[in-house]
């Protein structure tokens, strides 16, 4: 057959995302350069990449611009370009203001809006075609995320001899929840072309089985699917497609590593006396998103101090979030809320130099966040609903002497494996205080044993671990599922 198969000999393994690991930026003269990606997509697949010397083909994160390939790390990378209007209608639309709020639970309303789709359509098509010049004969092709579920589907008809995976890493919602979606057949058809489709949870992987039999109308594998193991089955045609649950991670032990270092430990020091030298640190870490429940731990946090149960001398609180998506109505919305609340708290109960909350909007270094983790006794995740998480890990990573204490949200897929967090039920303002409260007055010896326990989990499941069972899967290893059954 006359494929569009690619010029040169092209990549044997090919990593497509909406974005590439590293974004254009321009600076105020005009000249560019290039700088880490927001996100936790970027965070656990670069190791990967940089240990497989593949290709990456994403967007560079401005609009209109269209570098040429170049080697980072000793991966390639490859531009898709956006147009403006293509970031507005696929990227901040259907992306942003459809599928992630659908994803995660309707938080905020989905908006569907024909051109989006439309849009979502098109920069699918073209990030499909980018990847088929890009792979050799018989590549394997690892598509990733929410922002390109058709990719499998349009790689598939363009390049019939690639492995083909796909992971998302967001959650993938109830299916009541999922049905609303006016093009949901399309985006269950666009999966299916995949030869694995991965998810955090199992709980996700069957109700795409159950989507897969009731809206594609394939015959499926019934059994209850399992954590790396027990893989279901969609029949397509003469194409067995396979799904599992794969819990992604982080590089947890160069985390570890380099929490350990004279210069950070020192750098942690610091910071504690910066802040004033207080009783205790509390921290959190996120994109600027609604789904973080930022407003909720420090709604919990202007009660307890009101309630004189938390003294605003003896605690400093630390909020580092990262801008996102700003053009996007409800994360304007969100940065106000937030802003308001910080001002709130600071304006009650702040002191002349000493803010209860120090709230930064910007990302920071690596080590200097490593450093906040090592400092911060109590560390807050809330969100409303996550894929993973990977902050909790990475906390967990950097607190090799055993001290902390870990607030999580049980709507994390991180909570699935970090049972020795006090977790929390983010719409239960009373429990989340009494979380933080738990934590911030919990007896040492119970802490180390906590955190002991967390650590084992992080460090014995990284980032590695989660690619490999993913991979070996794809290429065809696993437990295959039970008999097929046709609805
Ligand atoms: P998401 O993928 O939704 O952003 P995750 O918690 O899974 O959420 O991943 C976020 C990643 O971004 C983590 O690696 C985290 O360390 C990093 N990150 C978040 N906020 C900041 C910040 N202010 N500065 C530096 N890194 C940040
Ligand atoms: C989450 C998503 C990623 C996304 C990242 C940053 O981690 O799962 O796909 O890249 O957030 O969001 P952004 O919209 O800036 O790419």
């Amino acid at each position: 057959a006359d494929e569009v198969g690619p010029s040169t000999k092209g990549s044997d393994f090919v990593v497509v995302a909406n974005r590439l690991p590293v974004d254009l930026v321009t600076a105020p003269d005009g000249g560019t350069r290039w700088k880490r990606s927001p996100g936790g997509l970027v965070t656990a697949l670069e190791p990967i990449l940089r240990g497989n010397k593949g290709a990456w083909v994403g967007w560079p994160g401005v609009a209109d611009a269209d570098p040429d390939p170049l080697i980072e790390d000793g991966v390639e990378l490859h531009s898709v370009p956006l147009s403006a209007a293509e970031v507005e209608d696929y990227y901040e639309g259907f992306s942003n203001a459809t599928l992630w709020p659908l994803y995660h639970d309707v938080i905020v309303k989905p908006v569907y809006d024909r051109k989006w789709w439309s849009a979502y359509v098109e920069v699918n098509r073209r990030f499909a075609e980018s990847a088929a010049k890009v792979a050799a004969q018989g590549a394997t092709v690892w598509i990733q995320d929410y922002q390109l579920q058709l990719v499998p589907k349009m790689l598939r008809m363009l390049r019939p001899d690639l492995t083909i995976g796909f992971f998302l890493h967001i959650p993938f919602p109830p299916i009541e929840l999922f049905m609303q979606m006016p093009w949901r057949t399309e985006i269950i058809e666009g999966l299916l072309g995949a030869d694995l489709i991965g998810f955090h949870l199992p709980g996700g992987a069957q109700n795409f089985l159950y989507l897969a039999r009731r809206l594609a109308g394939q015959p499926t594998s019934r059994g209850s699917i399992g954590v790396r193991s027990k893989l279901g089955v969609v029949q397509v045609g003469f194409r067995s497609v396979r799904v599992g649950a794969f819990p992604i991670s982080i590089d947890s032990g160069n985390l570890d590593e380099r929490s350990k270092l004279k210069s950070i430990r020192d750098r942690a020091k610091q910071i504690r006396k910066d802040l004033g030298n207080p009783k205790h640190i509390m921290l959190g870490v996120d994109r600027l998103d609604y789904t973080k429940g930022i407003d909720v731990r420090l709604n919990a946090l202007l009660e307890l101090l009101e309630e004189k149960r938390v003294d605003p001398a003896s605690v400093a609180m630390l909020q580092l979030a990262t801008p996102s998506r700003e053009r996007v109505d409800s994360y304007v919305q969100l940065r106000s809320q937030v802003e308001r609340q910080v001002g709130r708290i600071n304006g009650e109960y702040g002191e002349m130099a000493h803010p209860v909350v120090n709230y930064l909007h910007r990302p920071v270094p690596r080590d200097e966040l490593i450093a906040y983790f090592v400092a911060a006794d109590v560390m807050l995740v809330t969100p409303f609903r996550d894929g993973m998480n990977l902050v909790a890990k990475e906390y967990v990573a950097c607190r090799s002497d055993l001290g902390g204490a870990l607030v999580l949200s049980e709507f994390t897929g991180a909570a699935a494996e970090l049972r020795q967090a006090y977790l929390c039920n983010p719409h239960d303002l009373e429990g989340v205080k009494d979380s933080i409260v738990a934590a911030l007055e919990q007896d040492r010896d119970e802490g180390r044993k906590r955190m002991r326990a967390l650590r084992r989990q992080v460090l014995t499941h990284d980032v590695e671990r989660w690619a490999k069972s993913f991979l070996a899967a794809l290429s065809g290893g696993g437990v295959a599922g039970s008999a097929l059954i046709a609805d």
